[in-house]
């Protein structure tokens, strides 16, 4: 199952990300998490691991990336992965697809053309999971980032701009036809959470997950994630249902 993590900036696309694949692969599925933010680099501190060379280098490199990933067509499975570009600590590996390095270097959307593809002809089996942490706002739903994955999950942090970014995604995931789900974040008290639940679909609300001081804290130092966080699990129980409902319906 291909699940992408996407929502505002600064809401805690990263941190779930980190947080849900260390979930998954404590209930002993194989979890890859992709990094296709170009400009945030701190990813792999927080699953404990060491920055991975960027993938678009095994493919030589930013300039020939949109040549080379027209040319992709096949389907590549978890086993087929360059293990010189893997960081892994356990069941979780990590590809970061490239990074923005130098000034007047150009755009990044030859890494988000093979972010595109590479989600498109990756081929999961049962147990294995992917999650990719997206670059903040839309821009990845142009490059139809979107169409290789199974679900989308939009992080709402108490903004008004989170309100009016999760109704525009739900729009967009439409129009590619995958399903929308909303976790709230940094819900401190329950006006907040009332506020939200009246402000959008409450139907795709599958977790809420509360201010957290060691969340936080841990997020100040760029440490590894080490503890249990309130909604983390209830996020993997219903993703293992609607993996398994998926699962169901196609046999
Ligand atoms: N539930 C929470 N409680 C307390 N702090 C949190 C919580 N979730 C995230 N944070 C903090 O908020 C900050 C932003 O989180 P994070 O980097 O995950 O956001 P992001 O959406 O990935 O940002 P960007 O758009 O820059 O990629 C971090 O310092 C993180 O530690
Ligand atoms: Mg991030």
């Amino acid at each position: 199952m291909k699940i992408l993590i996407c929502g505002k900036g600064g809401c805690g696309k990263s941190t779930i990300v980190a947080l849900l694949a260390k979930e998954m692969a404590r209930r002993r599925n194989k979890v890859l998490v992709i990094d296709s933010d170009e400009s945030n680099i701190g990813l792999h501190n927080r699953l404990g691991m060491q920055k991975p060379d960027d993938f678009m280098n095994y493919f030589g490199g930013k300039k020939v990336l949109f040549e080379k990933t027209k040319e992709m067509k096949n389907k590549w499975g978890l086993d087929a992965l360059p293990g010189d570009y893997l960081a892994g600590k356990g069941n979780i590996q990590l590809l970061s697809m490239g990074k923005i390095y130098k000034f007047g270097e150009g755009c990044a959307c030859p890494i988000n053309a093979l972010s595109s593809k590479f989600l498109e002809i990756l081929d999961l089996g049962d147990g294995e999971f992917l999650i990719a942490d997206t670059d903040a706002g839309i821009e990845h739903f142009g490059r139809g980032v979107e169409k290789g994955v199974d679900i989308l999950l939009v992080i709402i942090d108490p903004s008004q701009e989170s309100i009016l970014l999760a109704k525009k995604i739900a729009e967009l995931g439409q129009q590619v036809d995958r399903p929308v789900y909303y976790i709230f974040n940094r819900i401190a008290d329950q006006e907040t959470k009332e506020f939200l639940l009246n402000s959008i679909d409450r139907n795709k609300v599958i977790a809420i997950i509360p201010e957290n001081k060691e969340i936080f804290m841990s997020g100040l130092a760029g440490s590894e994630f080490n503890m249990d966080v309130d909604g983390i699990k209830e996020i993997a129980d219903i993703l293992e249902s609607v993996r398994e409902a998926r699962v169901k319906a196609t046999k």
